[in-house]
């Protein structure tokens, strides 16, 4: 979370490039902005709080000509959202601008230390105290400082400083939080992530912890702590989609990654059935069938949607594989103890490729010795750099803040190596197998068969947007569906919503059952648990609740027993997640357009949390 640009060289159009770099990271977060520049001699600061667009209005109210500038976008960890708390933050005497992303852990103590005193800060952050402090140690030299401090600093960050007596100069630091410089001819760049420079250079030095740089125009050097150089390996980075991405006929971003799922499912099958015409998938798969033949057990990490489709992976591993699978929440299993050895295949999943818990579980588990697989739709991202092997979802970048397109991508990637799995085993024959690839392939068809009819998704959003509360009920293999169709819902319409096992509702969440409660149940008619699931209807509908239900078409047995119904095409029970997502999705989606919320930008979130 939180976006970091900056520009060195010799344009002196500096601040529109650093703004058109945040642009690109608004996904980062978008509760304020800001740009330092040095000018005549002067830090300048700009700053708005919300989107960039405020920003935008104050830098082209003063056309400021500077060639060095950096710039931040925030999402808030400590202070709300305000003109102060924003980004760059500066010392007194205005001589030192620094943005930051993380999180300092040891702030209170440092400010104790250094004899901070309130009237200096203007600020409830972390990041300013850095400044106040780089200040005390500044001695005409804005490097050394920055490393002297950075000794006493606990915690994560990307941190960029301008000097206004060395404007030939951005001194970088790194510890935890993404960072990379793009090198240009006669200048250079700083970006969070790759993809917001690739437009001015596909040159890219990715910064690692204890690095910290100092970029020229003409220069780079990277030193750590102690003052010794690093080595410096710039990367040329290729294939990766530059275009602009539109949202075409579309209201909403994410109402166009829902429309983009099945050319997602179909081109990444496409991709690993054509193998021999297109390869592009057959070295991850080659890899993945090799590490599991010493493998005893896997665990599968991610967070938000991610994890969600890690639990569903959990059953069909299991299931399908024999082999025994954990799933775990990257925040709770980096603290915990888990069993690891060289044998635990650890599966990394995460969309942006970013996610700051994730990718320390990640560096947990490599440091267990286990082996690393990870399953990301970024290229190019800090994930994919230091997993062993990463297979890629390539659904196109996903803008809309929750999660559609990717989740489905990641489902279709972890029943692809479930399945080659299972029949490598033995556990399923090549015709089982071709079977299930030809039930996969129709999988599109059917999702669009759910696209072409939003009208009634539309008409039942509309009558229930104005409720309070809802709770979404399935089991086995709908139960992570259940999870993620509320987690949808809170996201985009600030509605509160429980995903649960069905089963487990009698046990307590029963008890908030009245007229007012919306229940959403996913049945899929196959399913081995379809009759424990009518029970479970019948028990809601005994308390008055709302019943959604979410049911193959031209099952009309149960009809009677809900309030809505939203069909699904017949789908055997094991596939049924990759399409019972995409009504919930669309609900949410309604719901939320209903209450005019701002959908691709909901309130307090984030697209990538880089924040532990
Ligand atoms: C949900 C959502 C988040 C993410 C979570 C993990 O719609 O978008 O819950 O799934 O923050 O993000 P990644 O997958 O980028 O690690």
């Amino acid at each position: 979370m939180c976006g970091i640009s900056g520009y060195i060289g010799e344009k002196n159009n500096s601040i529109k490039i650093v703004f058109n770099i945040l642009k690109k990271l608004e996904y980062r977060g978008y509760d304020s902005s800001g740009i330092a520049t040095i000018f005549n001699k002067k830090i300048l600061i700009k700053k708005s709080i919300g989107k960039l667009v405020n920003l935008k209005k104050i830098i082209l109210k003063h056309q400021i000509g500077s060639n060095i500038s950096i710039g931040h976008i925030r999402w808030a960890t400590h202070g709300k959202p305000s003109r102060n708390n924003a980004h760059p933050h500066t010392d007194a005497t205005k001589n030192i601008a620094i943005v930051h992303n993380g999180v300092i852990e040891n702030y209170i103590e440092l400010k104790k230390k250094y004899c901070i005193n309130d009237e200096e800060i203007v600020s409830d952050t972390d990041t300013e105290i850095i400044v106040h402090i780089i200040k005390k140690n500044y001695k005409n030299d804005l490097f050394s400082a920055v490393r002297n401090v950075l000794r006493e600093v606990k915690g994560s960050y990307a941190f960029a400083l301008i000097c206004k007596n060395e404007p030939d100069r951005i001194i970088c630091a790194v510890n935890e939080s993404p960072l990379v410089i793009g090198v240009g001819d006669k200048e250079n760049f700083i970006a969070s992530d790759v993809s917001a420079i690739l437009k001015y250079t596909k040159k890219i030095v990715f910064l690692k912890n204890g690095d910290v740089a100092e970029i020229k125009k003409n220069n780079i050097i990277i030193r750590d702590i102690e003052n010794n150089i690093k080595n410096m390996q710039i990367k040329t980075i290729k294939d990766e989609n530059c275009s602009y991405i539109r949202k075409n006929k579309y209201k909403h971003f994410m109402l166009k990654e829902i429309f983009e799922q099945p050319y997602v499912i179909k081109n990444i099958l496409k991709d690993v059935i054509c193998l021999n015409k297109n390869k592009n998938y057959e070295n991850e798969f080659k890899f993945f069938k090799n590490i599991i033949k010493n493998i005893s057990y896997i665990y599968i990490i991610g967070c938000g949607s991610s994890y969600h489709s890690g639990l569903i992976a959990k059953l069909l591993f299991e299931n399908f594989a024999n082999i025994r699978t954990e799933v775990d929440i990257a925040s709770e299993f980096r603290y915990r103890n888990p069993i690891l050895n060289e044998n635990t295949l650890v599966i990394v999943i995460s969309q942006s490729g970013e996610t700051a818990d994730t990718l320390a579980a990640l560096r947990f588990a490599k440091n267990k010795k286990c082996k690393t697989f990870a399953i990301c739709n970024v290229m190019n991202s800090s994930l994919s750099r230091e997993a062993d092997k990463t297979i890629f979802t390539k659904c196109g970048q996903e803008i809309g803040v929750a999660s559609t397109k990717a989740f489905i991508g990641q489902l279709v990637i972890l029943y692809l190596l479930v399945f080659e799995l299972s029949n490598k085993k033995g556990i399923i024959n090549n015709h089982e197998f071709k079977k299930i690839i030809v039930e996969l392939l129709d999988v599109p068809k059917k999702i669009f068969k759910i696209l072409k009819n939003t009208k009634s998704i539309i008409n039942i959003a509309e009558k229930i947007k104005g409720k309070k509360n809802f709770l979404y009920l399935g089991r086995n293999l709908n139960y992570p569906i259940a999870l993620e169709g509320a987690l949808k819902l809170k996201e985009i319409s600030y509605i509160h919503a429980e995903g649960y096992a069905a089963g487990e509702m009698k046990h307590g969440p029963i008890a908030l059952v009245d007229k007012s409660m919306i229940v959403v149940f996913i049945a899929i008619k196959k399913s081995k648990v379809y009759k424990k699931i009518i029970s479970n209807i019948e028990e809601i509908k005994a308390r008055n609740g709302t019943i959604v239900l979410i049911t193959n078409e031209k099952n009309i047995e149960i009809k009677n027993k809900s309030d809505y119904v939203i069909y699904i095409p017949k789908i055997n029970d094991y596939l049924s997640p990759i399409i019972s997502i995409v009504p919930l999705q669309l609900l949410a989606y309604y719901i939320g357009v209903f209450k005019k919320c701002d959908i691709d930008h909901p309130r307090n979130l984030a697209k990538s949390v880089t924040v532990e």
